[in-house]
């Protein structure tokens, strides 16, 4: 290959790439479709919906955007703060409230799916004059540090007991044909998705298993 042929593969190169960075720069026709504007468009505004919940016990109505996570709506509507956003992605357990009995990840379920529902977080447990007993277990036994995580936990180690009481069983769960053990495998398993950067896991078992009343 000559000179010249190599320069001119160089300006082609130049050229081309410059084409598609200039491409990744303006927005796509698609992308505006998707997000339903196109130039020189006002953006739609949101979709809401009316949603009814019992939170606490209380009978709350909300007008939400239908895009608004049932932890959006605890903490921005309803300004119940408890219930902490850790990942936002369903890897954390932060999130974690009773929904009509059962623990859920509120990050990742919609407020508008759950008109009518019963949903417990960690204010209706108890209060600093009357600490739900896991949440004087977790004071007891240090169940925490910076505290981030801990309304998370506590939801779901009140709904671990409940499940276990229920005979629910688990991962680890050896006989599926008999009622599941309260033993520390199966704890730890059960509390898996609530995770403590502060590393307390040992002293949140203790609290559980002192709630539970048996040995672990
Ligand atoms: S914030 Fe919901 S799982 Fe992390
Ligand atoms: S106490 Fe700090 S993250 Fe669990």
């Amino acid at each position: 290959m000559d000179e010249l042929d190599i320069n001119h593969t160089r300006r082609d190169l130049l050229i081309a790439g410059a084409l598609s960075a200039t491409a990744a720069a303006v927005p796509s026709v698609a992308a505006a479709q998707a997000t339903g504007t196109t130039r020189n468009e006002t953006p739609r505004p949101p979709v809401t919906s009316k949603v009814a919940l019992i939170v606490n016990g209380k009978q709350r109505e909300l007008n939400v955007d239908t895009r608004t996570t049932l932890l959006d709506a605890l903490r921005e509507n309803l300004h119940l703060t408890g219930t902490k956003k850790g990942c936002d992605q369903g890897q954390c357990g932060a999130c974690t409230v009773i929904v009509d009995g059962r623990r859920i990840n509120s990050c990742l379920t919609l407020a508008v799916m759950h008109n009518g529902a019963e949903v417990t977080t960690i204010e209706g447990l108890g209060t600093p004059d009357k600490l739900h007993p896991m949440q004087a277990a977790f004071v007891k036994h240090d169940g925490y540090q910076c505290g981030y995580c801990t309304p998370g936990q506590i939801c779901s180690a009140v709904s671990v007991l409940d499940e276990i009481r229920k005979g629910i069983p688990s991962h680890v769960t050896g006989d599926l044909t008999t009622a599941p053990l309260l033993t520390e495998a199966e704890i730890r398993e059960r509390m898996s998705g609530n995770i403590c950067r502060c590393g307390a896991y040992s002293n949140i078992v203790d609290a559980i298993v002192e709630v539970s009343g048996r040995k672990a």
